[in-house]
């Protein structure tokens, strides 16, 4: 019979990380629910165990504090005796605005101090107890051809770090979650660990759900018309969507997905046009770079001038 599958999915008190730890159980996957939030992490827990019939536990862990990594990921394999799959989705988020004149070090920093320190602390303490499992053969079905697996990591970034959106510590910070991926690909990938990246646009969590009101009504209509309206999906994601991306890219139907970054958004990153918030009184970019032209030439330009401005 084989072995039951593990899971660590941090951030998992509320919001995608809740809605993965739930799409994990119903998969039959035990999962440790790693939070710093000591109310809804055990709620969230207790669920999985009562709706699922999985193991599953609550660890209060900081994903920014090495001590406390390191403790969560030994809770995982004193229990269960190894980890197949990580999901480092804890993280914090930033207002968007269209000025640096406010935007402190403090902020700069307290990002950095989260986002990426996170992933990277939780990814290495992951693949170091990865390293010591010996590896899984996964049949690539229906055929009998097999290949190894030792275990699967996503880190959750953000189309913010994709593309300008008025947050400049988030995202940077995030596009470092994406770095942390593909270094952490080169020293694992070899030894059967797979790591990739999921960046979703917007999706309809707890923690949106606040945000979204503390943003000052310019910041509020560019989220609403750009990253909500705009898109070909012309709507929210839902946490079950981003959950299911993602349960697809730790399982084994994803084996040859490594380094990689899954760009779930509802089509806003791949069809966006001059949706960036451009600071007021900023002349358009035609009428800066493209006077003379005539009206061929312009249209022509203008296909040209939105391809640098994505
Ligand atoms: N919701 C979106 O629209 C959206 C868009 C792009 C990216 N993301 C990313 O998706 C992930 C989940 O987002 P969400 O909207 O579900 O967030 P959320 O705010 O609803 O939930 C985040 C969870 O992480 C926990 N957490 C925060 N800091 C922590 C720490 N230091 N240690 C341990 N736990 C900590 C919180 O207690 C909370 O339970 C985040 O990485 C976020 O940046 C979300």
């Amino acid at each position: 019979m084989p072995l039951t599958q593990t899971a660590i999915v941090t951030g998992a008190g509320q919001g995608l990380g809740a809605a993965l730890a739930r799409k994990l159980a119903s998969r039959g996957i035990n999962v440790l629910v790693a939070d710093l939030n000591e109310t809804t992490g055990p709620q969230v827990a207790q669920e999985l165990k009562g709706q699922f019939g999985v193991d599953a536990f609550f660890v209060r862990t900081d994903v920014s504090n090495e001590d406390d990594v390191k403790a969560m990921v030994k809770a995982a394999v004193d229990r269960w005796g190894r980890l197949d799959y990580a999901c480092n989705n804890a993280a914090i988020g930033e207002v968007i605005t269209f000025t640096e004149k406010d935007y402190s070090v403090q902020n700069f920093d307290r990002m950095y101090s989260v986002l990426p320190r996170a992933a990277w602390l939780c990814q290495k303490y992951e693949c170091e107890q990865m390293l010591k499992q010996p590896p899984r053969q996964v049949q690539l079905g229906p055929s009998s051809k097999t290949v190894p697996s030792r275990g699967s990591v996503v880190n959750i970034a953000s189309v913010a770090g994709l593309v300008g959106m008025g947050q400049p510590g988030y995202a940077a910070a995030k596009a470092a979650v994406q770095s942390v991926t593909r270094t952490g690909s080169q020293f694992y990938g070899s030894s059967h660990i797979r790591i990739n990246t999921v960046s979703p646009g917007a999706i309809m969590s707890d923690g949106f759900h606040k945000w979204l009101p503390t943003l000052e009504v310019r910041a509020k209509e560019f989220v609403e018309n750009n990253i909500i309206s705009g898109p070909p999906a012309k709507r929210m994601g839902q946490p079950e969507e981003l959950a299911a991306t993602v349960s697809w890219l730790l399982s084994d139907e994803s084996t040859f997905m490594h380094a990689s970054n899954v760009i779930c958004d509802g089509g806003y990153y791949n069809t966006r046009y001059a949706a960036e918030p451009a600071p007021e009184g900023n002349l358009p970019l035609d009428s800066q770079t493209f006077s003379g032209f005539n009206e061929e030439q312009m249209a022509l330009a203008s296909i040209v001038a939105s391809d640098i401005v994505r």
